[in-house]
């Protein structure tokens, strides 16, 4: 049998879904679809940009307070366009943005869903072509149809969520999204333009080896972060030996868990009092798609990080999120 007969694409597999769900309208799917179509322009970007003109730094400033880098920003209007042509979004809060933005024209006011976005994450890495990857984050709005959308239909906890993912810019380009439902990994196919659906009902590894986490802070972390982190390296041979990584890049850390399991923190430390990941465009869904995968995401050793109520479009959390039994342990650790 011809092995590429039967890989779904994208397309086929959201419109798939809809007759197993005869209830759904199709704004949802055709929201993913319009996410994958924006990801496939600025993959064309981020593979070019060693040679074009995108390279390096657009010599702004964003809202917090990070030198911005063009590819952020080709993504962030590549990404916003999409949505805003398309008629399933009624509007965009995005990490290169200071406000939200509702789109205005009759037929997005209409649309149920908005849309936070990291259009491109670890912008760090672009210069030396290391992985990089753009967050989204679905919720059903508050505010009624047919109006402008408002503040508060951004500001929902991450519970509400309808659905998250992300894109990332990697070896190979994959998209990966969880509704209620499931999880889903779709690998861009270059030779049809399309992606593919290549792994299907992902689930996180309940148990690993490996552990993530910025140690250069090691000092700045607090005692039990720094316990918790000593738990994981060997002090001889006799212990359990654990792998470090940590990429620089949230998209590539929670993929890599996603796949092969471990841990991933970003406590706060030093200046980054609340850690540095934002809660609304990077951890809440990254949280959802962990525990659609069958992990935990906690926000300190007690709190459940889906469960925060947002105050601010960019405010920021620590992160503690991975395989659920070596979150058990670390929860163990912390609150001993
Ligand atoms: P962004 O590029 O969207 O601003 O996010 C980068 C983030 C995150 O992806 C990564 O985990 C973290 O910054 C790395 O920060 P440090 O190098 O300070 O650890
Ligand atoms: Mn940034
Ligand atoms: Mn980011
Ligand atoms: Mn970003």
């Amino acid at each position: 049998m011809n092995h590429k007969e039967k890989v779904m694409t994208l397309d086929e597999f959201t419109i798939q879904e809809l007759r197993n769900y005869p209830g759904a309208t199709g704004q949802l799917s055709g929201l993913l679809r319009d996410i994958g179509l924006a990801a496939k322009r600025v993959n064309v970007e981020v593979n070019k940009a060693g040679i074009a003109d995108i390279l390096g730094e657009a010599g702004k400033t964003n809202v917090q307070g990070e030198s911005v880098k063009k590819l952020d920003e080709f993504a962030n209007a590549q990404f916003i366009n999409s949505l805003r042509t398309s008629i399933y979004c009624c509007g965009v809060a995005s990490e290169e943005e200071e406000h939200f933005i509702a789109f205005t024209d009759e037929h997005s006011k209409k649309s149920k869903y908005v849309v936070l976005l990291d259009p491109l994450d670890g912008s760090s890495n672009i210069d030396v072509n290391v992985s990089i990857g753009t967050i989204f984050s679905v919720y059903r709005r508050l505010s009624p149809e047919g109006e402008e959308c408002n503040l508060e239909d951004f500001l929902q906890p991450g519970t509400q969520q309808i659905a998250a993912g992300y894109i990332i810019y990697g070896s190979s380009t994959m998209m990966v999204y969880a509704t209620r439902r499931s999880v889903q990994g779709f690998t861009l196919d270059p030779s049809i333009g399309e992606f593919c659906l290549s792994h299907p009902n992902l689930k996180c590894p309940a148990e690993s080896d490996i552990f993530s986490v910025n140690v250069g802070y090691y000092y700045l972390y607090d005692d039990k972060v720094r316990q918790s982190i000593d738990h994981f390296m060997a002090r001889d041979e006799n212990d359990r030996i654990y792998r470090h990584r940590f990429v620089g890049c949230m998209v590539a850390e929670i993929h890599r868990t996603l796949i092969q399991g471990g841990i991933f923190m970003y406590p706060a430390f030093g200046k980054y009092k609340s850690g540095r990941l934002r809660l609304c465009y990077e951890c809440n869904p990254m949280s959802f798609i962990m525990e659609k995968a069958g992990g935990m995401s906690m926000a300190n050793s007690r709190q459940r990080l889906l469960e925060l109520k947002p105050v601010q479009l960019h405010q920021r959390v620590p992160i503690f999120i991975g395989s659920k039994n070596m979150m058990e342990t670390w929860k163990d650790i912390m609150n001993k």
